[in-house]
């Protein structure tokens, strides 16, 4: 039995849903260690599609464990809908467990989000106004409060008080927005909480627990490398560990613990959101592939941006995760083009760097460098196995593979479970 980490290797919705649900079907305990709901994560069983925020995506098979660890940041009434959507679809979440360490999501910090971003007017970030940031930030500045504190009526009460007086002066005076009142917020979250109790336990002893009995964990990775805060394209990104680390510091398990690291990487790129983005087409390349690939974001529904592979930030996010393997998802939409090219260094002003840039300055000006590889026109929707890919296609993602110094272990090549081509590289765990 063993541990696997999916990762993001780009800037989110590399697919990192559909494989979760696809080795699901392997795992005992599946574990979502970061972010909050400013995750989509779309999957699709029997021709059904279940847009997951919170809950994470092993919740489709009954007797897998759903863990909401305590690196999450929990708005009950969306985690509550969610539940209750997919109950409507007759989808048992008995399995579902949440973090008594979790913090919530407070109204204050979903209003504080948008306030935020209105004031940086032109130099905004680009947030999916979720409270996700301002969650954050009270947990690090220590005033946050945790489900633990939720479920207690009189540590709530004296929790937000204290706290809700401090951001109701920051509402009037610096946003001149109206305060909150005390006793909406205490009764609103008090009905949820009573709501939230069935679900909550300590997770990390959960984990640990499995563990030790040798159960196979999965833990699902929300967002992207480049959105971490601490390695990805600060300010631009969120305010959690989306990277393998995340995995640890979110669930309290050890770093030796953790046995392989999928990254995600869809076979070209997008980002939802300001900041820079060298292989960025804005031309009708870039339209086609965010036609082709829906590429529509699952949380806010704007637009992604598109362009090619990068395989300097490939480069880089195996190094930053310790990748044993990809996931190339998406291979379909590549399909019908000309050619395909792949970036496989940068050009910044007269020098050529094959490194992915520390600092955010000197990425906004590096241009792509491309190779152009022939395209194919065959339906590979229905591939099982790598012979059944046009050879075209499987130099594409030999060459990923090379550039990246990563191998691949899973080709998807559709949304549902099936379009999966699964290679020996995965773990034999893992292996249907
Ligand atoms: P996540 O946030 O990383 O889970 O990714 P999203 O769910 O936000 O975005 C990925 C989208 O692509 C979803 O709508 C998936 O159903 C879809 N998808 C995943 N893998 C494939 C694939 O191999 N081919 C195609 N065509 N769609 C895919
Ligand atoms: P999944 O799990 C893509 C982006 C936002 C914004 C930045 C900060 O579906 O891959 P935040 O609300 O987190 O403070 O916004 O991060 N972002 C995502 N982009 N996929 C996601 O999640 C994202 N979650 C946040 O668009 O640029
Ligand atoms: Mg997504």
């Amino acid at each position: 039995m063993s541990t696997l980490v999916i990762v993001g290797s780009q800037w989110g919705d590399e697919g990192k849903g559909k494989i979760t649900d696809m080795l699901a079907a392997r795992a005992g305990l599946v574990v979502r260690y970061q972010g909050g709901n400013n995750a989509g994560h779309t999957v699709v069983v029997d021709g059904l599609e279940f847009k997951l925020h919170l809950i994470p995506s092993g919740i489709l098979y009954p007797d897998t464990i759903s863990v909401i660890a305590g690196g999450v940041v929990v708005d009950p009434a969306v985690l509550l809908e969610e539940v209750a959507g997919l109950n409507k679809r007759n989808i048992d979440t008995r399995g579902l467990r949440v973090s008594q360490s979790a913090h919530v999501i407070m109204p204050y910090h979903k209003l504080l989000d948008s306030l935020e971003e209105e004031t940086r007017g032109d130099g905004k970030l680009g947030t999916t106004c979720r409270g996700i940031g301002p969650a954050y930030t009270d947990k690090v500045h220590r005033c946050g409060i945790r489900i633990s504190d939720l479920l207690e009526p009189e540590t709530f009460k004296a929790r937000l008080a204290s706290v809700l007086k401090d951001k109701n002066i920051i509402l009037q005076r610096v946003y001149e927005h109206d305060p909150l009142s005390f006793n909406d917020v205490y009764d609103s979250y008090t009905l949820l909480a009573d709501k939230l109790r069935p679900y909550v336990t300590d997770t990390t002893q959960l984990i640990m627990d499995a563990n030790k009995a040798d159960r196979n964990i999965l833990f699902e990775g929300a967002q992207g490398t480049l959105l971490d805060i601490d390695m990805g394209t600060y300010p631009f990104v969120t305010s959690s560990h989306p990277i393998a680390g995340g995995a640890c510091l979110g669930t309290g398990v050890g770093p030796t613990d953790i046995d392989s690291v999928v990254g995600i990487t869809k076979a070209y790129t997008t980002r939802v959101g300001e900041g820079p983005f060298p292989v960025e087409l804005s031309d009708d390349t870039g339209d086609k592939l965010r036609e082709a690939g829906h590429e529509y974001g699952t949380t806010t529904g704007r637009p992604r941006r598109c362009g090619w592979a990068d395989t300097v930030m490939l480069r880089y996010a195996a190094a930053v995760n310790g990748l044993t393997s990809l996931a190339v998802t998406k291979l379909d939409v590549l399909t019908g083009l000309d050619e395909i090219k792949i970036c496989t260094a940068y050009r910044y002003r007269d020098t050529v760097i094959e490194k992915f840039p520390e600092r955010l300055d000197v990425l906004a000006e590096c241009e792509p460098i491309y190779e152009i590889l022939p395209g194919w026109r065959e339906d590979i929707t229905g591939a099982v196995t790598l012979e059944d890919l046009p050879v075209a296609a499987r130099m594409y993602v030999e060459r990923l593979e090379e550039l990246s110094g990563v191998p691949s272990s899973i080709i998807s090549v559709g949304p549902a479970r099936a379009q999966t081509i699964v290679s020996k590289r995965l773990p034999a765990s893992f292996q249907a």
